[in-house]
Formats: C-alpha cells, sequence, structure tokens
C-alpha cells in the first residue's frame, strides 16, 4: 500500500523538521498541492516548500498540479528533482505531447482526475501513464467530504488496470474507514490528510503502522 502525505496540510512554522519526522514515519511519498488560483481557487505550495521537501528526504516526491496550462511549468517542477508529477486532463490541451515531455525526462507521470471526469473521457490516455490520482473531494482544498459517486468510478478503473500498467492512488477525504474499504478492493495507495494523518493526537509512525495493520 503506497501512502502519501498531503503536504499542504503540515505545520509550515516546522516544515524541514515535519519532513524529517514523515520520512522516519515511513511514509512513502510527500505529495506536493501546487495550485493557481485559476484551474482551483486556491494557492498552496510552491516551488521553495518542494525544495525544502526535497533536501531534506530521499523518499519519494510528487507534484500534482492543480492548474491550467501544467505544460508552462513542467521543466521547473522536474528541475527540482521530483519523482512523479500529476497533471489534470481538465486543464491541458495538449494532453498527450505533455505527459511524453514528463515521460522523456524519466520522471513517473499521473493524470489527475476531477470527481466530475468520466473513464470515458481519459481511456486513450490510460496506456501512457504510471499513476492515477482519483480526486475524491472537489480539487483544492483540505478538510472536505468524500463524494460517493466516485466510487463507481474507482471500481470500474480497478477493474480495467490490468490491461494497462497504471497505480491507483485516491486523493481526499481518504479516512481510515476508506482506506480499509478500498484497499481491499484494489486500490494501490492514498493521499493521506487531516481525514487520516495530520492534526491527530497520535505520532506519525503509529498513524501509519495502524493503516498498513488494517491493510
Ligand atoms: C485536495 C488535496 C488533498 C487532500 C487533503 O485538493 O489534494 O491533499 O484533500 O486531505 P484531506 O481531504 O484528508 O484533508
Ligand atoms: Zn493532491
Amino acid at each position: 500500500m503506497i501512502l502519501c502525505s498531503s503536504m499542504m496540510c503540515i505545520d509550515y512554522d516546522n516544515l524541514k523538521d515535519e519532513v524529517i519526522s514523515l520520512d522516519e514515519a515511513g511514509i512513502d511519498i510527500f505529495h506536493c498541492d501546487v495550485m493557481d488560483g485559476n484551474f482551483v481557487s486556491n494557492l498552496s505550495m510552491g516551488l521553495n516548500d518542494i525544495k525544502c521537501i526535497r533536501k531534506n528526504t530521499s523518499r519519494k516526491v510528487d507534484v500534482h498540479l492543480m492548474m491550467n496550462n501544467p505544460s508552462n511549468i513542467i521543466d521547473t517542477i522536474i528541475n527540482l528533482g521530483v519523482d512523479i508529477i500529476y497533471i489534470h486532463p481538465e486543464s491541458e490541451r495538449k494532453l498527450l505531447r505533455t505527459i511524453e515531455k514528463i515521460k522523456d525526462r524519466n520522471v513517473g507521470v499521473g493524470l489527475a482526475i476531477n470527481p466530475e471526469t468520466s473513464v470515458e473521457s481519459i481511456l486513450e490516455v490510460l496506456y501512457y501513464v504510471d499513476y492515477l490520482l482519483i480526486m475524491t473531494v472537489n480539487p483544492g482544498f483540505a478538510g472536505q467530504k468524500f463524494i460517493k459517486h466516485t466510487l463507481n468510478k474507482i471500481l470500474k478503473l480497478i477493474e480495467l488496470k490490468e490491461n494497462f500498467d497504471y497505480q491507483i492512488i485516491i486523493d481526499g477525504a481518504c479516512s481510515l474507514e476508506v482506506i480499509n474499504d478500498l484497499s481491499s478492493k484494489g486500490v494501490d495507495g492514498f493521499v493521506l490528510g487531516t481525514s487520516a494523518l495530520f492534526g491527530k493526537m497520535q505520532k506519525y509512525e503509529d498513524i501509519l503502522m495502524d493503516i498498513r495493520k488494517k491493510k
């Protein structure tokens, strides 16, 4: 099970310490949400935040680009040394070209799909992606409610997995209950934010151990 920490949810007074604690707790991927205030009505992490994370861990770092025309910034993000980049089909007109641009630089590529985006609309692109980030909330904000209708789409994409090479990561309101249910159905990983990891009384390593144990 791939566990990703939603870095927009951490205590920014202690960014470096948070990265080190999460690294030592055994998080698999540091998930960096980057927003343009346009594609989503929020701003969140910036290049310097990603630089600090990259400097303080050798674990994987991913960047979830919630912005219009992400192709404009792909090289800048790749030059930070990240391992995976997620782009939205809803925000990129040159989708396949941008996916290939990421792959050509030997960086993992993921498609992040909004709750309203259908499986049918992305079918042709599934041949090219390493990860599918399925949004189970409207992108842009932490602390939202899980959108139930996305379950049908998740099950469809689990079924399709054997014909392609992607891994499925769920992003949004991933509570322990959601994680147990969907991991037993074949989902590969989860973005952990305020629903499961941050703002809790337990230590990060205890929370991660509990999540992994339940699998
Ligand atoms: C949503 C973000 C998340 C996530 C945060 O745009 O990508 O990282 O929702 O986790 P929760 O939903 O558990 O607060
Ligand atoms: Zn995200």
